[in-house]
């Protein structure tokens, strides 16, 4: 059958012109804009509520966290499909998640905010797939994602199917994770197995007196064991960041907490085949800091901030410290140096003289490999006594715990540079990214000490016999620890044996990486194929 010019003519509808009727579309457009006016003011009572609550609404939190004005909403209308008795016929639109796009700082970002306002932003079947939406755009998007949690969990009218939406959530995390950016901003309660989407995330923030996350809250925990306690000391944000290390970032409240996110998502690649985002170079090159020969005590067990080492390293001394209250001996850190983007890792001698310790040992291996999954190249900076001794921390599984930062640095292929600031024992140097796990640039200051362990005691070990029987066993002491010293710890003695490239002049640090880091910039090496390595979880 062959189509004539007639039926390619567009068919008049309500008149003699062509297309809709103006008045008509006027109405339609009206209703639309009615509803939407309806569904983005919400529930004023509710609404009150999250106010007096000390909280922000899921929308005033999104026009905080984006640019203004480039939140793109997907799924404003979507509902449950049918009212059924269980939630008293209720359907509101957007089922208690808004959902979306927009750009932070002009880099686009995929979103969802949990909205308590509606059915306390518990996850049902409708609210889960808009979240699984938006998660499998980002991920075809190549584009970072921030879920703003503030959830009563499982919808319990919703009985398994709220079950299935989050394992829908938690697969796709995983999916996603080493491929984009994923960050968790609790904001409200996050009770129940909801809190493993944070806790799958690449970067949870919490917000002090209104976050709160567990699996098993208060009441339950009280019917159970009779044990009384209150949500905050249970789940609170300085639980989280400081005990479990589930939290990366605290805040005091929501707006500086969103600008926080809005600082890290600006040092992030969208994804894992991309660069990080990098300023133009900032002359760090020809950068001289005198400041950094008078932070350093040169003798090695005094303590000193190795924050203030970071500050005259990068950019404006601007950096972005994640799991500041947990496991503060050894500081992670995203900054930039000559404008592009490194991840820090720096042994902290002011808390527990930095020594590495099982929770300092995983927070280290996490970021490291979050760095390398991102082609975020990795600056360490060594000042390390050696392991914690003790029973506590061999009970703790301090060998399996230290293993994860050996695996993750042994297999991370970004650019590496170590710089030995002073000290460097034991097992301790050789995890701190040491030339023999695969370092690719190694510098050292003139008052570094590398060996297996300190002068005083390596000679208890070595020299006990000989110490028992001498007349003077303190005068021999000292001259052994001297002799030790000057044979097996002086600071040419790697240099010499090729396990550091350069000493350099403390002062000249931020110079030296800016180059090393030049050095490195293409740097490509491709893995053996395999399935996956087996890390000590
Ligand atoms: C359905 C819920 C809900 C839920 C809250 N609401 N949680 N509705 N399912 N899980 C509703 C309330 O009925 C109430 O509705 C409104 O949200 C606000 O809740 P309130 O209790 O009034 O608020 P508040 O006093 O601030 O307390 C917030 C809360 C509390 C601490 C979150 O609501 C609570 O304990 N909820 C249950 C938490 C929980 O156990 N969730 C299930 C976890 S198990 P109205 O109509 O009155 O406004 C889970 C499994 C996931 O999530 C498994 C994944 C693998």
């Amino acid at each position: 059958m062959s189509v004539s010019e007639a039926d390619l003519r567009p068919v008049p509808v309500h008149g003699t012109e062509p297309g809709p009727d103006p008045r008509t579309m006027a109405v339609l457009r009206r209703e639309r804009d009615a509803l939407r006016d309806r569904v983005e003011a919400g529930d004023p009572s509710g609404v009150g509520r999250q106010h007096d609550l000390g909280k922000r609404t899921a929308r005033e939190r999104l026009d905080r966290l984006l640019d203004e004005g480039s939140f793109v909403e997907l799924g404003m209308f979507r509902r449950r499909r049918e009212a059924g008795p269980e939630t008293e016929g209720r359907r509101p639109h957007t089922d208690g998640v808004v959902t979306g796009a927009g750009t932070i700082y002009g880099r686009r970002v995929f979103v969802y905010a949990q909205d308590f306002t509606i059915l306390g932003g518990s996850l049902g079947a409708e609210h889960a797939r808009k979240i699984h939406r938006v998660m499998d755009l980002a991920l075809d998007a190549g584009a970072p994602l921030v879920a703003l949690n503030d959830s009563g969990g499982a919808r319990i009218q919703e009985g398994v199917a709220a079950l299935d939406g989050y394992g829908g959530i938690f697969r796709r995390q995983v999916a996603a994770s080493g491929v984009i950016p994923q960050i968790s901003v609790v904001l409200g309660p996050c009770a129940g197995g909801a809190a493993y989407s944070p806790a799958l995330a690449d970067f949870t923030f919490m917000v002090r007196g209104t976050a709160k996350m567990y699996l098993t809250g208060p009441d339950v925990i009280a019917a159970v064991s009779g044990e009384r306690v209150g949500h905050d000391e249970l789940g609170g944000a300085d639980v989280h960041g400081g005990r479990t290390g589930v939290a990366a970032v605290v805040h005091d409240d929501e707006d500086e907490c969103l600008e926080d996110v809005r600082h890290l998502v600006s040092l992030l690649p969208g994804n894992n085949l991309e660069a990080p985002p990098a300023d133009p170079p900032t002359g760090a090159r020809e950068d001289v800091r005198p400041r950094l020969a008078e932070i350093v005590p040169v003798e090695p067990h005094r303590p000193y901030d190795m924050r203030d080492v970071i500050g005259e390293l990068v950019d404006g001394g601007d950096f972005f410290e994640v799991h500041e209250g947990w496991a503060p001996n050894v500081l992670c850190a995203l900054a930039r140096v000559d404008g592009a983007v490194v991840g820090i890792v720096g042994n902290q001698p002011m808390v527990l003289a930095g020594v590495l310790d099982s929770d300092a040992s995983q927070k280290a291996a996490r970021f490291v490999r979050f760095c390398d999954a991102f082609n975020i190249p990795l600056v360490t900076l060594v000042d390390v006594p050696g392991f914690m001794p003790g029973t506590a921390q061999e009970h703790a599984g301090v060998i399996r715990h230290g293993a994860k930062l050996l695996y993750a640095y042994c297999e991370a292929t970004v650019p590496r540079v170590q710089v030995i600031v002073r000290k460097a024992y034991g097992g301790a140097y050789i995890v701190m990214d040491s030339r023999s796990i695969g370092t690719d640039l190694s510098l050292a200051w003139p008052c570094n000490e590398v060996a297996v362990m300190g002068a005083e005691g390596a000679v208890n070990v070595v020299h006990r016999r000989e110490l028992r029987a001498a007349a003077d066993p303190e005068a021999r002491r000292r001259e052994l620890v001297a002799d030790y010293r000057e044979r097996l710890m002086h600071p040419y003695r790697s240099p010499e044996e090729g396990f550091v490239d350069h000493v350099i002049d403390p002062v000249d640090t931020r110079a030296a990486l800016a180059d090393g880091l030049a050095l490195l910039r293409d740097k490509r090496r491709e893995r053996p194929r395999r399935k996956h390595g087996n890390v000590p979880l």
